[in-house]
């Protein structure tokens, strides 16, 4: 420590509590010293704190460069430090026009004379990267980001990142019987798909992970029409599939893990029109389930069908996860603090819960049995895609997706509808898409052995 920052020490604004801060101006620099709080209560969490605080600080006094010095720190933390500042240099301008008045966003140089300080904060910067990407996607309006849309961002992910990457469209849809995604997409003029990436080091032969996701362009409901105003916001349906994809930016560039890893995304945007599914259609998937619609805005769980089907029929997975923006109820339930997630496989539960606690994303579980999958029954095909009495409708939707995947895979599956999104200019974040998923997928792949 310099003696300017030893100076600072003996200030009254730097108290005891984490982020308080006493500052130092001379002609060429400034020196700010942060408490970064009580010894023992230093943890990557806190890193993450701390690193919003400095991230917004920077930001007010428009730093261009800084050199950050951080007492015994190490990787972990240094890590989550980082990534809160890249999290907050994320805002999206590609669409400010003529109209307003272009903020030229400044870059900011991060500098440490350590090593193995640099080492941690590229990591997190990186993370930070693969969550800004998510929420890149996320954000873009639904008159342009439509199913293809979404496959020419996949492909162009694949390409920058040695990935490889295969889009089920049009005639390959009905070959391929993935019937969910063409009932789901049959009103929209803009054509749905299905997207497969795979990550595959060098060699590697042992079975894949696979990750899926909803990713719905925009749910307007379809002929169950979304009401009161509910269907504004609705881009964000496709957060599922945008955590995935931001999940294999991650896996290809930071993580590279020694063995496989697979994604599918189920992209189709739920419209309106004189072709549109109805209410009362029977479909049947690709793996002889047939399925009453009951309620087209139940739509989440048909383009996921498809997507687990194909796993469990071509992947030989090791274990699948899903992530969705599925129900309204879930959000009633848990709010936006935890996701709400279903698994039966004790290992993959554990798994998921400590990639949760140290990613900050956090995960509850909720229940799934054959009472709830009871609830589906359908008088006419085999089952329902939702039982029109309001009950537990997280759990409906779990126990639907249930029937299209085999049951010595396992699976789990995340329904991301209260926590993909931020609400308040607060911490790392600012208000819009936070690419919920991105970081707990990294992180879970990351401690796979
Ligand atoms: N996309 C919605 C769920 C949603 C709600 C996402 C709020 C994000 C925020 C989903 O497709 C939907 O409409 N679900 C219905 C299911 C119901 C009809 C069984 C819901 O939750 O009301
Ligand atoms: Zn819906
Ligand atoms: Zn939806």
């Amino acid at each position: 420590m310099d003696a300017t920052s030893k100076s600072l020490l003996s200030r009254p604004e730097l108290t005891e509590d984490a982020g308080s801060m006493a500052e130092d101006f001379n002609k060429s620099h400034r020196t700010i010293v942060i408490c970064i709080g009580k010894k023992e209560k230093v943890n990557s969490h806190s890193a993450k704190s701390i690193g919003a605080i400095v991230g917004r600080k920077l930001s007010a006094i428009k730093a261009k460069n800084v050199e950050i010095h951080f007492p015994e720190s190490n990787f972990e933390m240094e890590s989550s430090f980082a990534e809160s500042i890249g999290l907050l240099s994320w805002n999206y301008t590609h669409l400010r026009g003529t109209g307003s008045k272009q903020k030229s966003l400044m870059p900011l140089a991060l500098y440490s004379p350590e090593k193995k300080f640099s080492d941690g904060m590229k990591n997190g910067l990186m993370i930070a990267a693969s969550v800004n990407f998510s929420r890149d996607i996320s954000m873009t309006p639904p008159n342009i980001a439509n199913p293809l849309w979404i496959a020419k961002q996949a492909t162009q992910l694949a390409r920058q990142t040695g990935i490889s990457c295969k889009v089920y469209q049009g005639r390959a849809l009905q070959t391929e019987e993935l019937a969910g995604i063409e009932a789901v997409g049959k009103a929209s003029e803009n054509p749905p798909c299905l997207i497969r990436l795979e990550y595959k080091p060098r060699g590697a032969k042992t079975k894949p992970v696979v990750l899926v996701g909803k990713t719905v362009t925009y749910d307007t409901g379809g002929l169950s029409l979304k009401v009161n105003n509910g269907m504004v916001g609705m881009k964000l349906d496709k957060d599922g599939g945008c955590a995935v994809l931001g999940a294999m930016h991650a896996i290809a560039t930071v993580i590279k893990p020694k063995f496989p890893v697979v994604a599918f995304l189920a992209a189709a945007e739920n419209s309106v029109s004189g072709n549109a599914f109805r209410p009362d259609d029977v479909i049947k998937f690709r793996n002889g389930v047939t399925v009453e619609v009951t309620n087209t805005d139940a739509e989440g769980r048909l383009v996921l069908a498809d997507a687990l089907c194909m796993a469990c029929d071509k992947e030989n997975p090791r274990l699948i996860v899903d992530l969705a923006t599925l129900t309204g109820g879930v959000v009633t339930a848990l709010g936006k603090v935890f996701a709400g997630y279903f698994c039966e496989n004790q290992n993959l539960c554990k798994s998921l819960e400590s990639a949760a606690e140290e990613s900050g994303e956090k995960i509850w579980r909720l229940p799934l049995n054959d009472e709830y999958r009871a609830m589906l029954k359908s008088p006419i095909a085999d089952i329902i895609n939702s039982n029109p009495n309001r009950q537990a409708h997280p759990i409906q939707g779990a126990a639907f997706l249930s029937y299209f995947v085999d049951e010595e895979i396992p699976w789990a599956h995340i329904d991301i509808a209260g926590t993909h999104r931020t609400t308040s200019d607060k911490g790392a974040f600012i208000e819009g898409p936070n690419g919920f998923g991105v970081r707990l997928l990294a992180k879970f792949v990351e401690n796979i052995k």
